[in-house]
């Protein structure tokens, strides 16, 4: 298994290039199922959730070129409307293609994704959405078998706002036959981005954004050629990184208008963020220079669970005392451990976590457990002056495009290394 080396300490200066955003991405490349056209898509990052999702289009008959940032899919008649638990297994989001294949094709066999690292994350949303439009939904031996002649639209209530449940929704209804409203939806900028998509291949959405959705089915969408958005949560992830290293950096395309509470909490922190042409800056002296700042994550426009762990990474070294609350994901709290062996004073209870800030952390061997426990662990380490080493680094990799080639430019002294572990 690969991982990373860092030799931290060491302030970060210049520009960094944000990709188009992964979670924007995996649902709109399973937009492509619902039309016969050929779709291209553009800045698609270079991620192995990606090619995760290439895979599983391709097992179920779709023809594609995939080569990020550019991909063209022609996925609208797929001979297997199944998802294989070798395949969910990878990826969560692999149940994106539910919506669409029981909207498009009358038939969806899509593996239950099962528990992962940070929490149970049951689909029961998307199922009762399904079953609302009319589909009947029945368990097979681990997998979701989803069928119905034309979905029909209604009125669905959320019992709570989940990102992929209103993503799988808003893609079934838009084939549907009538009009369908999604009350309590999800609001994070990807879902405006799929929104775009649909509308561009001729759905009829709007209120995407807000938590009340409406969509008037239509009979057939057509072919899209579209430029996904930069990741406001990798954006996110180098803003704190500098913010933590102290230094000047130049966060490209990074969205001001998608990653407001992070700003505001590192503004609240102390560091110093800039709204320039075409990104954000921040300048800072340091985690060292920081004050401590709670943060209490919730769905959009809340703070963004997935910038949690990386927020907290910054905070061991602020002055004075942070607490984090995780309202979202019932466990994922899996960095405290691996903070804690470099050093950090972290104390969890339940979903609280209360960070007190020390002097320095010092490098040492962790492990990453999820996607943004090793965007954290990167974080720290960079602080760290002396080295430390990331393993299981295949995490990172889900999330972030070549994070040490786009980090190296920056000053930072971190290279990939075959590792233990
Ligand atoms: C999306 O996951 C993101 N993934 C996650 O990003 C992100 O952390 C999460 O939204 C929250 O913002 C993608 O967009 C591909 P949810 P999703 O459904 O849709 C519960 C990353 O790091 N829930 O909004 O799976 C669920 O258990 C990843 O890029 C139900 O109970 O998250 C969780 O506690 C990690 N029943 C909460 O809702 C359901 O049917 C929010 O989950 C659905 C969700």
């Amino acid at each position: 298994m690969e991982k990373l080396v860092i030799e931290g300490g060491r302030p970060l200066h210049g520009v960094v290039q944000v990709s188009g955003a992964k979670n924007a991405a995996l649902p709109i490349l399973c937009a492509s199922l619902l039309t016969d056209g050929t779709c291209t898509f553009r800045n698609v990052p270079r991620l192995r959730d990606v090619e995760t999702m290439a895979a599983l289009l391709r097992f179920m008959g779709a023809e594609s070129t995939v080569a990020p940032p550019l991909v063209e899919l022609r996925a609208g008649s797929v001979s297997r409307p199944e998802a294989p638990y070798e395949l969910v297994k990878q990826m969560r989001a692999s149940v994106l293609v539910l919506g669409p294949l029981v909207a498009r094709h009358g038939y969806a066999k899509v593996s239950l994704p099962g528990g992962c690292a940070i929490g149970a994350r049951p689909i029961d949303q998307h199922l009762k959405g399904l079953e609302a439009m009319g589909a009947t939904i029945r368990l097979d031996h681990g997998y979701v078998v989803a069928e119905s002649k034309r979905l029909v639209g209604a009125t669905i209530h959320l019992d709570m706002a989940t990102v992929t449940g209103t993503e799988n929704l808003m893609m079934a209804a838009a084939l549907a036959k009538g009009r369908t409203q999604l009350v309590g939806a999800a609001r994070e900028p990807e879902i405006e981005e799929l929104a775009r998509v649909l509308n561009k291949m001729g759905a009829r959405i709007d209120g995407a954004g807000t938590d009340i959705i409406h969509i008037e089915g239509v009979d057939v969408l057509h072919a899209v050629d579209h430029a996904i958005i930069p990741d406001r949560i990798e954006a996110g992830t180098f803003l704190l990184a500098a913010a933590a290293t102290g230094g000047d950096v130049f966060v490209r395309d990074a969205i001001p208008e998608h990653i407001e509470p992070l700003l505001a909490k590192l503004r609240e922190a102390g560091a110093e963020l800039v709204r320039e042409d075409g990104g954000v800056r921040v300048r800072s002296d340091g985690a060292r220079s920081l004050r401590g700042t709670d943060i209490s994550t919730a769905p959009h426009p809340g703070f963004p669970t997935d910038m949690q762990a990386q927020f907290m990474a910054v905070m061991t070294l602020a002055q004075g005392t942070s607490v984090v609350t995780e309202s979202v994901f019932e466990n994922r709290f899996m960095h405290v451990p691996e903070l804690g062996r470099m050093g950090a004073h972290v104390d969890v209870h339940g979903r609280v976590a209360t960070v007190t800030g020390v002097e320095r952390l010092s490098g040492a061997s962790v492990m990453a457990t999820d996607l943004r426990a090793s965007a954290c662990l990167v974080i720290a380490a960079l602080t760290a002056p002396d080295r430390s080493e990331v393993l299981r680094v295949y995490h990172l990799d889900r999330g972030y495009e070549s994070i040490e080639k786009k980090l190296a430019p920056l000053g930072a002294r971190i290279e990939r290394g075959r590792g233990e572990g």
